[in-house]
Formats: structure tokens, sequence, C-alpha cells
């Protein structure tokens, strides 16, 4: 079963936004295998980012992660990647299509609420930053089978 990570944002948080977008990957039929509640380190943060190093948004970036807590969760399902980048919305909102997260809540790249893996490789690397095997149950759901086929 493939698996992504999610980033709830600071400004999410700060929103009160973490229950909505929860909501929204759990109802497309994505199982939560582990989660949690944390301010990102200065060092994680740079880790998780590390392709965008360099780059002239990289320190508000990093800045942006750190700036409050967020909630990380790692989720397993059919095409996780991907299904989850779709119901997040491309990356600037302006064009993020209408019934995304970004789309519906947010207007700026800076603020964009919600991060998600760009690909199975970086999905695992992620969640392997954030989380520990112990904190990681791939537990089965009774209603799996009325989603994944
Ligand atoms: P994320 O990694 O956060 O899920 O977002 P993404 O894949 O849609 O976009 P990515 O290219 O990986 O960029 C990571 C985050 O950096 C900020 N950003 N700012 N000012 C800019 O030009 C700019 N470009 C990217 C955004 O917060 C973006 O989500
Ligand atoms: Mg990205």
């Amino acid at each position: 079963m493939e698996r992504t990570f999610i980033i709830v944002k600071p400004d999410a948080v700060q929103r009160g936004l973490t229950g909505e977008i929860i909501k929204r990957f759990e109802q497309r039929g994505l199982r939560i295998i582990g989660m949690k509640f944390l301010r990102i380190s200065q060092s994680l943060a740079e880790k998780h980012y590390a392709v965008h190093a360099g780059k002239p948004f990289f320190a508000g970036l990093v800045n942006y992660i750190t700036s409050s807590p967020v909630v990380v969760i790692a989720f397993e399902g059919t095409n996780a990647v991907a299904a989850a980048r779709k119901t997040i919305g491309a990356t600037k909102p302006q064009e993020s299509e209408a019934g995304t997260i970004r789309g519906d809540f947010a207007l700026e790249i800076g603020r964009n609420l919600v991060h998600g893996s760009d690909s199975v490789e970086n999905g695992l690397i992620e969640i392997g930053n954030f989380f520990t095997e112990a904190e990681l149950n791939s537990w089965p759901r009774n209603t799996d089978p009325w989603i994944f086929e």
C-alpha cells in the first residue's frame, strides 16, 4: 500500500483549519497510519526542504514552517501520493482549482496551508524523518474493502 506524508502547516493550524484539512484526506479514503502535533525545529525544516536550499524563498520557507506548531500525518492508500496532491491543489493558490484545499482556503504561495509528498520515494523518506517505526501503525480498517478494491 502506497504511503504519503502530509504537513498541516502553521497557517492552517493558526486558522483553525486542522480538522477541515484532515477531513478532506480522510473522506478521500486515505488511512491514517501516524499523526502528531509538534513544532518543527530549524534543522528538521532544513532537512525536509533540502531540495529548495539556495533558492530565494528558502529562508522565508524555513521561517514559515518553524514559526508555530504543525500536525504531521502519514497516510496509506491506493496512489496515495498523487491522490493527496490532487486534494491539496496546485502550489500557487491562484492556480489551485476550487474544491482543492488550497483552492478553497488559500491565496498566497507562502501561506499555502499544507504539504504533500511529491513522489513515492520522497514520501517514505519524509515519513522516516518525522516518525519512528513504533509511531506508525498500518492497521486493518473495517471500511477498507469498501474503499480499496
Ligand atoms: P509542499 O512541498 O509544501 O507540499 O509544496 P509543493 O510541493 O506544492 O511546492 P514546492 O515547489 O515543493 O515548494 C515548497 C514550498 O515552498 C514555498 N514556495 N515559495 N515564493 C516562492 O516562489 C515559493 N515557491 C515555493 C511554498 O510554501 C511551497 O509549498
Ligand atoms: Mg514540494
